[in-house]
């Protein structure tokens, strides 16, 4: 990311995880000047990660143990299996002999499993970029050896909700209004809001740079009453700042969420009129949506478990540390006690433990 916004050449993808249920995966794209297949590029994450992988142990390393989301697809059963399978044929493509899989949710909770000495019962949380997945399953540090633990998920349930959502409202709610988003025209019009939709959504940020948009945005201005937005719109569009921007919106989230106090966004490249600053008020307010849908979802999660409750809510997913998600879990789930695990390395670490019992 560093390396984009810094200007070397190249081509940003992200969350490329979220294609690999769509056609796109057979179709090619030009990088570097050269047309590749996205699932080349899946495959070619794959043999880096494996190369790099194995200079770090000093041998080679043949086998897989994959994480996936509950849900790659919500609703289609067959896109869902579809990346699944995609999943599995990169990898293999990329030398793996031996895959498997296990769910990310899962995961995480093995790797809490390994911190518990009696029967728990446990809410796994996993919030990230893309999705909110949630699992109630019963751990036991004695069963810890069974390979087959499908009998201990009680139910598992997901959303397509995650950090890159909340990046997308506040720079709607926080950067998008100093180019003109809400801005009330001559005659108390709104604004058209693709182009602020497109500046703040991460994988659509290029098309406000197409010669379309470009020409749509500068003949905008009439509907402006504020000339000052509109020229500050054209100096984004121009610049090529939406990443930038969106970027700076999420270093001010994550700011934010971990001293729970004010954070600039840092936009050193407009105007200094423009220095908008993210409170845990304002973020509160710009996430309060999106985050009664993943508390929502977390207890249909406790409801299909048949539990009355559930001991321990396990939180892990780079989102989970925003605290207006930990508060509103927490008055949801009101006898269960709030555990943050590791909020990168816990599905990773959980991943380890079930493929070492799988080969042994
Ligand atoms: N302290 C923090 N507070 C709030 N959000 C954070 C914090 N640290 C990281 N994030 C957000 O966490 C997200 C990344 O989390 P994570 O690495 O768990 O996602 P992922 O596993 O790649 O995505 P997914 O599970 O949806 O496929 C990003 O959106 C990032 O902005
Ligand atoms: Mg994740």
């Amino acid at each position: 990311m560093q390396a984009y916004l810094g200007g070397t050449e190249g081509r940003l993808m992200r969350s490329i995880k979220s294609l690999l249920g769509s056609k796109l995966m057979d179709e090619h794209t030009v990088v570097g000047g050269q047309s590749v297949r996205f699932f080349d590029i899946v495959v070619l994450f794959f043999k880096e990660l494996k190369a790099r992988c194995e200079a770090h142990v000093g041998h080679t390393i043949d086998s897989a143990m994959l994480g996936r989301p509950v849900h790659f697809v919500d609703d289609d059963a067959e896109r869902d299996a579809l990346a699944h399978a995609t999943l599995g044929r990169a990898a293999r493509e990329a030398g793996f002999a031996h895959i498997d899989f296990q769910l990310e949710p899962i995961a995480a909770a093995f790797d809490f499993e390994q911190r518990i000495s009696r029967e728990t019962t446990a809410l796994v949380v996993d919030i990230g970029g893309g999705t909110s997945d949630f699992t109630v399953i019963r751990l036991d540090p004695t069963r810890r050896q069974n390979t087959d633990r499908a009998r201990d998920i009680l139910a598992t349930t997901g959303v397509h909700l995650g950090g890159t959502d909340f990046d997308r409202l506040l720079d709607l709610g926080h950067v998008m209004p100093l180019l003109g988003y809400r801005h009330l025209g001559p005659g108390g019009r709104p604004l058209p809001n693709s182009v602020f939709f497109d500046l703040s959504t991460w994988h659509l940020i290029h098309h406000a740079y197409s010669r379309k948009s470009m020409h749509f945005a500068r003949e905008l201005w009439t509907s402006y009453t504020d000339l000052a937005l509109h020229a500050r719109l054209m100096q984004v569009l121009q610049g090529h700042h939406g990443h930038r921007i969106l970027a700076g919106v999420e270093a001010a989230k994550i700011a934010c969420s971990i001293s729970h106090d004010s954070a600039a966004v840092t936009l050193e490249f407009l105007d200094a009129a423009s220095a908008p600053v993210i409170t845990p008020h304002s973020m509160g307010e710009a996430l309060a949506q999106p985050l009664a849908q993943v508390v929502q979802c977390a207890l249909q999660c406790v409801q299909a478990s048949g539990l009355a409750a559930v001991d321990v809510v396990y939180l892990t997913g780079g989102s989970s540390a925003l605290t207006p998600l930990m508060d509103a879990l927490q008055a949801a789930l009101p006898g269960a006690a709030l555990v943050q695990g590791e909020r990168f390395g816990g599905v990773a670490a959980g991943l380890a433990y079930a493929g070492a019992l799988k080969r042994s």
